[in-house]
């Protein structure tokens, strides 16, 4: 027992001093466990992020707007990639985060269970959805376990390009005809209190957030990030001459108050009651399976290419 509780001291020691947890180190089974929940999570919603946006890549207004959108698109299915490889070096299999996404099993994040209606939702997702990503993904550089923390660094360069792109289709659409204005600001209104829920429920009801902020994984709570990204687009905003639901100047805070969110609802949709919950996951499992024989080709030939590099010379 006493020896358990050096490992532990020892481990402790190394995140109050800001040293990277690696693979290969000792660590708490439950650091493990919170590191392939949070980080397998966070995967997921790369790639179930990827069902929103591709919906209008067929209807991109112009040559120029598909281009992005691909690029942004694909950039996701990669991040889902440096995600899944991160949680792979805790012990656990592809195979197995993919079994639990596909049967329900493992949560992704509550926004991507959104319709995107219109273009315009294209500007907003990269607007605000990718805008709370950073928000998060920034802090989540600092995280103690290396191989999450390195993933997040190229991660965060490639949001910075989804975000200006999304902001600048607003921007477009902003200086455009009154449809197209109104369009906007439909889209903004039907997207802003679920962007502002990706930063997780209050603290009072975060779970994980004492634990993972004693590890350091969390550096931030979800309280303090989330307004801090309330107060930072609701300047973006003004360059769109356009407004944000019960975002208003409180001059007692120094912050701008949001209104109520509806965690009723968030609590649903987790729990696979929103809009497009069936939907995304269904996509997920037929992608799959449709490339079921993609992985069996790639397995033979890699097994193919080891007999051969083992066989003796004849
Ligand atoms: N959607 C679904 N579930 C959520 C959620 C959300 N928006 N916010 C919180 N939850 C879940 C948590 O997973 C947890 O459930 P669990 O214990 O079964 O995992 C429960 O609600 C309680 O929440 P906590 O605050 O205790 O959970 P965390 O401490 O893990 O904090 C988090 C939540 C801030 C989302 C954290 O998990 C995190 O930082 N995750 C990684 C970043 C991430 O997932 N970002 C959003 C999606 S990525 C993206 O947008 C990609 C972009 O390119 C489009």
């Amino acid at each position: 027992m006493s020896q358990n509780i050096d490992f532990q001291t020892r481990f402790q020691a190394k995140i109050d001093a800001e040293i990277k947890i690696e693979p290969k180190d000792w660590m708490p089974e439950a650091y493990r466990k919170t590191l392939i929940r949070q980080i397998s999570q966070h995967a997921h919603s790369e790639i179930v992020g990827m069902l929103p946006e591709g919906n209008w890549i067929t209807r991109a207004p112009s040559l120029r707007r598909k281009v992005a959108l691909l690029a942004k698109v694909q950039d996701e299915a990669g991040h889902g990639l440096y995600l899944y490889s991160a949680a792979e070096t805790l012990g656990v299999s592809r195979e197995q985060l993919l079994d639990d996404l596909h049967s329900g099993k493992a949560k992704y994040s509550s926004i991507f269970n959104y319709p995107t209606l219109t273009w315009a939702d294209i500007g907003t997702i990269g607007w605000l959805v990718d805008g709370a990503a950073i928000m998060n993904q920034v802090m989540l550089c600092r995280a103690s376990y290396g191989p999450y923390a390195r993933a997040m660094v190229r991660i965060c360069k490639e949001e910075s390009f989804h975000h200006r792109q999304g902001f600048e289709i607003l921007l477009t659409l902003s200086k455009g005809s009154e449809a197209q204005r109104k369009m906007a600001q439909e889209s903004i209104n039907r997207w802003w209190k679920p962007a502002l829920m990706m930063f997780g429920p209050p603290d009072s009801e975060s779970t994980n957030s004492e634990m993972s902020t004693k590890w350091k994984i969390k550096r931030e709570s979800n309280d303090e990030l989330r307004q801090r990204f309330v107060d930072v687009a609701a300047e973006q905003v003004t360059f769109l001459n356009m407004t944000l639901p019960d975002v208003v100047w409180n001059e007692e805070r120094g912050h701008f108050d949001f209104g109520e969110l509806d965690w009723e609802h968030f609590w649903s949709v987790v729990k696979g009651n929103g809009p497009c919950n069936k939907q995304r996951l269904a996509a997920r499992v037929k992608a799959h399976e449709e490339g079921a024989w993609v992985r069996e080709a790639a397995l033979a030939y890699a097994e193919k290419r080891k007999n051969r590099t083992e066989a003796p010379p004849q």
